[in-house]
């Protein structure tokens, strides 16, 4: 009799997370997730209803998110946060307990809520603090019309949980919807359904319809407008900018309508570009629907707009087919790198295309020797467990992630691939993919099925690149290299060589400067082709990692290098030259400028740039 008792209490165990075989049952569900303390399988997710204010003021995120959830008979659920402060939480309409586990440097503290086996929605009133890493707040000054403030959000990787308590893996997708108030002089922009032009309350109302992981929630506030490129297609900017990147970014319907045409219909209705001020840590990030963007990349030419083919691409490879886990980053960022290269082709044709991946092949090698005592880190697959996933993200992922690709892509035919391709698209559409997966599917649909012989695994697993390499060749690159040697043996430039360069052509140029070239030889070069005042970025960018790697002092080079890296917070360019400055130990020069350069750095770059520099604030 007294056992009967004990049932309930029995069959609340059986069914609760302890149990055994219903972990065994889900895990195939959820692979092995090392950076998010959040357990899925017990209570998971699927639906945000943000309610926010922005306060410029307090420089702080002040609301409350209410989840929709699956609950599987939990008596807790478990979210990511970090550097939040939690002041209540509800269950369903009542207050109920929680509590903020051990504080992690990397990951941040799980946030217990304890729940009921039949608790539908969770609430947790909150606010960031002044540690927040995905914010960064910017004064008039650092935007470009220098007149009010500026906010923007960094998701990817780890980041969400510093601006809204979620469950931050990227296995785990949710619809939202969002109610943010902003001061009514500015406009606020997410990744979901957009305004196009300002409320007069400054209240602004948001719905993304289609699952998305945690990474891409994005927000942006400013003084900002919208134009239209085609129904589907435009750019937000502050004023000053609106008809230069409207310009510069005219193609985006035409990219859409490539990608579409390779690999299937764009998901998500509206393709649109944010460009965000200097500080933007990233070349671009693929927030679904509105890609954030670095003004960096308007060049005035539309040199440089293989960067929105790349964003445009993640529609499909990341954002659409997610990979599961950041060890299987390379699936995002090598697939989207392959699909970038292929918009570009059916664009501006093979030699653009082509250019775009032998400078990426370069960054390879680059990458490959600076990694030369870390070989493990060259693999396709990663293992970040206790690693910050930031550490994985280098030119592997990209650049040998194309390589394989494309690789197999002229193994098998183009026709074969592209057919495969769009088929694993649409196959796994809406939900994550991890490489084990991905390596199962290749074989039975596209190996198997033709009878191909291919060694993946070394690819995938092996350290270094395979022999079987695609080559990558290029007319315009050996035409460059023919012109260098011409003028560093005459001494002389024959400027009409250089007539028809493309930006493609003086990076790889500029890039290849044999190792014994003299400070003369940079100045001949300077003179004749202004390379120190270069508007472009990227070609600046290269040219200064020069100037430093050669001690070359010309034009007051050292004026502009440090203009730059004050302004521009990209971490890519900032970090390249940082580097540059390290290898050559010139530590202290580059302390010198990077204490005047820090606090106009989103906390992606500095945490990045504190660590090449030993630089503690
Ligand atoms: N998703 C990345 C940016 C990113 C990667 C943010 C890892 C946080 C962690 C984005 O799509 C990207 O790859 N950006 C590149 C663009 C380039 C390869 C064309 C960048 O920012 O330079
Ligand atoms: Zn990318």
């Amino acid at each position: 009799m007294k056992n009967l008792f004990l049932l309930p209490l029995v069959f609340t165990l059986i069914m609760s997370c302890e149990n055994p075989k219903k972990e065994d049952k889900t895990t195939n569900k959820y692979v092995e997730e090392t950076h998010s303390f959040a357990k899925p399988n017990i209570a998971v997710i699927s639906h945000l209803d943000l309610n926010i204010n922005v306060d410029f003021d307090a420089k702080a995120i002040i609301g409350k998110a209410t989840y929709t959830i699956e609950n599987n008979n939990a008596t807790e659920i478990i979210l990511d946060s970090k550097f939040l402060e939690i002041e209540n939480v509800l269950a369903d309409t009542k207050t109920t307990g929680f509590s903020l586990g051990e504080f992690d440097e990397m990951l941040g503290q799980p946030l217990h809520i304890a729940i009921k086996p039949d608790t539908e929605t969770i609430t947790v009133f909150y606010q960031t603090t002044s540690k927040t890493e995905a914010l960064q707040w910017l004064n008039p000054q650092q935007t470009a019309d220098k007149k009010h403030p500026f906010l923007f959000t960094q998701g990817q990787a780890i980041l969400t949980r510093t601006w809204i308590p979620i469950q931050d893996s990227p296995q785990i997708r949710i619809t939202y919807d969002a109610t943010v108030k902003v001061p009514s002089e500015l406009m606020a922009v997410m990744s979901a359904e957009n305004p196009k032009v300002k409320t007069a309350d400054g209240i602004y109302n948001f719905k993304m319809k289609q699952p998305i992981s945690a990474y891409l929630i994005a927000l942006a506030v400013g003084d900002i407008e919208y134009k239209a490129i085609s129904e589907r297609t435009g750019i937000y900017a502050e004023k000053s900018m609106v008809t230069k990147v409207h310009s510069e970014f005219s193609d985006m319907e035409k990219m859409v309508v490539a990608a579409e045409n390779l690999y299937g219909k764009y998901a998500w209705d509206q393709f649109d570009v944010i460009v965000l001020p200097p500080s933007f840590p990233f070349g671009g990030m693929e927030n679904p629907r509105l890609t954030f963007a670095t003004p960096t990349v308007v060049a005035g030419d539309k040199s440089l707009t293989s960067l929105i083919a790349h964003e445009l691409a993640h529609s499909w490879s990341g954002n659409l087919v997610t990979n599961a886990t950041w060890n299987d980053f390379w699936l995002n960022e090598g697939f989207t790198v392959y699909f970038e290269i292929r918009i570009m082709e059916a664009l501006y044709g093979i030699d653009r295309a082509n250019m775009i991946a032998l400078i990426g092949r370069q960054d390879l090698d680059d990458e490959l020797e600076s990694l030369k005592n870390t070989p493990n880190s060259t693999k396709l697959k990663l293992d970040l467990k206790g690693k910050n996933p930031d550490d994985g993200m280098n030119s592997i992922a990209y650049d040998k992630g194309y390589l394989f690709l494309r690789t197999l892509e002229e193994t098998v035919g183009r026709e074969k691939f592209d057919a495969f391709l769009k088929n694993y698209f649409n196959a796994h559409a809406f939900s994550t993919i991890h490489t084990e997966k991905f390596i199962a599917y290749l074989n039975k649909n596209l190996l198997e099925k033709h009878k191909i012989n291919f060694n993946t695994d070394e690819w995938v697993y092996d350290a270094g690149v395979p022999s079987n390499q695609a080559v990558i060749q290029s007319d315009k690159f050996e035409n460059a290299e023919k012109a260098m040697q011409q003028f560093l043996t005459n001494n002389k430039v024959d400027v009409a060589m250089t007539k028809d360069w493309t930006t493609q052509e003086w990076v790889h140029f500029i890039r290849n400067f044999p190792k014994e070239m003299t400070i003369a030889q940079m100045e001949l070069f300077d003179d004749a082709f202004n390379f120190t005042n270069s508007m472009n970025s990227h070609i600046a960018m290269v040219w200064f990692e020069q100037a430093i790697n050669k001690n070359y002092r010309g034009n007051a080079v050292d004026t502009k290098i440090e203009e730059f890296l004050t302004q521009v917070g990209r971490r890519w360019y900032v970090e390249t030259l940082f580097k540059a400055y390290e290898k050559h130990d010139k530590v202290e020069e580059a302390t010198a400028i990077y204490k005047k350069a820090r606090a106009n750095y989103h906390s992606v770059t500095a945490t990045t740039i504190d660590k090449l520099l030993g630089y503690s604030n």
